[in-house]
């Protein structure tokens, strides 16, 4: 409470996400997140520590680091990690902070394949499991142990091809929360595809959750009217049922672009064969699958578009997209061009994207502006509003 008993604003934020969480997603007259929660600095730190540092953040994905001594450094939330894989070929989610003195131990590099994990201030040596392994004329100090200045370990798991990581190692399993989502996903095969093509997006002027609420395909109608809306339609669009960690949502093909295939079920609009053993909701719609926080992949019936998005402050967030393929389709004949056409599509449909998350988190930023009303077509909306309520207010 602010002086006087006066609340701020960020506990009247709080305030209005505790009455939000209490809601059933069933019920009526359901409004948005109120626009305080998309741009104040408070709410971003509560976020941190309620949400991101609380539940599972992804740290990319195991085909970044196919091989014995791969690494990958990943920023998060003032934590700076290295996601690399042993000889073992155990992957590691770690900290690059050096247990001698603070220094990253991966300083100017993104990746690369080391036999090491060497700190360039004094050359102390770890492996790719943490150990420490060398540190140059440490023997001539007393009471110094090797073991006991090893890189810190993050809580890690691999769900479905993509590695997350819980900074607090406190949060249930993926599979407690995410496992009815892996069923519904199950014949796509995620574990096994690979990404063939990345688009680095950079530093993007929109909060982490417009991107998500932009995941909706009610806005097929407007933005995307020239793309989107005439091959999936927004009125087309059925949100799947989920557990209330996740939301799954399917836009569907128009008549006009679902093609009958051989054995008697649809191919969505295009001329290669959707991939092998979908089931005919996945043959016909773009699938769109949020493992909450913040994480979307869209799975089209023969490839699919990962975002990957790591939050930076309020309003801001460094984004990536990725074009991924199950990976014995990776090397497939002609796969160059049809690539090329995947990235240009993602691409185009992305810069109309982004038109209206800028525009949106500016309208956020207002000091007029006040919660709107979800439309029956914005089920998701409603289900993430809901969980970040709930991963807000509860302290
Ligand atoms: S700070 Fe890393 S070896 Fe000294
Ligand atoms: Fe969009």
């Amino acid at each position: 409470m602010g002086d006087g008993g006066i609340m701020t604003a960020s506990e009247s934020t709080v305030a209005l996400l505790a009455e939000l969480a209490a809601r059933g997603t069933d019920e009526e007259n359901w409004y948005t997140l109120p626009p305080k929660a998309y741009c104040s600095e408070e709410i971003f730190e509560l976020e941190v520590d309620r949400v991101f540092r609380r539940g599972w953040m992804n740290a990319g994905h195991v085909s970044q680091i196919p091989e014995a001594g791969d690494f990958r450094t990943v920023d998060m939330f003032g934590e700076l990690l290295v996601v690399s894989r042993g000889r073992d070929g155990e992957i590691n989610v770690m900290s690059r902070v050096c247990p001698h003195r603070w220094m990253d131990i991966c300083q100017g590099q993104q990746a690369g394949n080391v036999p090491s994990l060497q700190c360039p201030y004094h050359r102390w040596t770890f492996s790719h499991d943490g150990e420490l392994r060398a540190a140059p004329e440490m023997e001539e100090t007393p009471g110094f142990d090797k073991q006991d200045f090893g890189l810190h370990h993050f809580r890690h798991e691999v769900w479905e091809g993509f590695i997350w990581v819980n900074l607090d190692g406190q949060a249930p399993s993926t599979a407690d929360l995410w496992g009815p989502m892996s069923e519904q996903l199950q014949e796509y095969g995620l574990a096994d595809w690979s990404i063939v093509s990345s688009t680095a997006w950079g530093e993007s002027a929109w909060d982490w959750k417009v991107f998500i609420d932009n995941g909706e395909c009610y806005h097929h109608i407007g933005i995307h009217d020239d793309t989107l809306e005439p091959v999936m339609p927004a009125r087309r669009a059925v949100d799947l049922p989920d557990n209330g960690e996740y939301t799954l949502l399917y836009a569907n093909g128009h008549d006009d672009v679902l093609v009958p295939a051989d054995d008697g079920e649809v191919d969505f609009f295009s001329d290669d064969p959707p991939v092998a053993g979908l089931n005919p909701q996945q043959r016909r719609g773009l699938g769109l699958a949020y493992p909450l926080p913040n994480y979307v992949i869209a799975l089209m019936p023969q490839y699919a578009v990962w975002f990957e998005v790591y939050p930076l402050g309020p309003g801001r967030i460094d984004l990536t997209t990725h074009i991924m393929l199950p990976s014995d389709l990776v090397d497939a004949p002609g796969n160059e061009e049809r690539i090329a056409g995947h990235v240009a599509s993602a691409n185009e449909i992305h810069k109309q994207d982004i038109v209206v998350c800028e525009g949106v988190q500016r309208g956020l930023e207002a000091a007029s502006a006040r919660p709107g009303m979800l439309c029956h077509l914005e089920g998701h909306n409603r289900a993430f509003a809901k969980w970040y309520a709930r991963q807000i207010s509860t302290a």
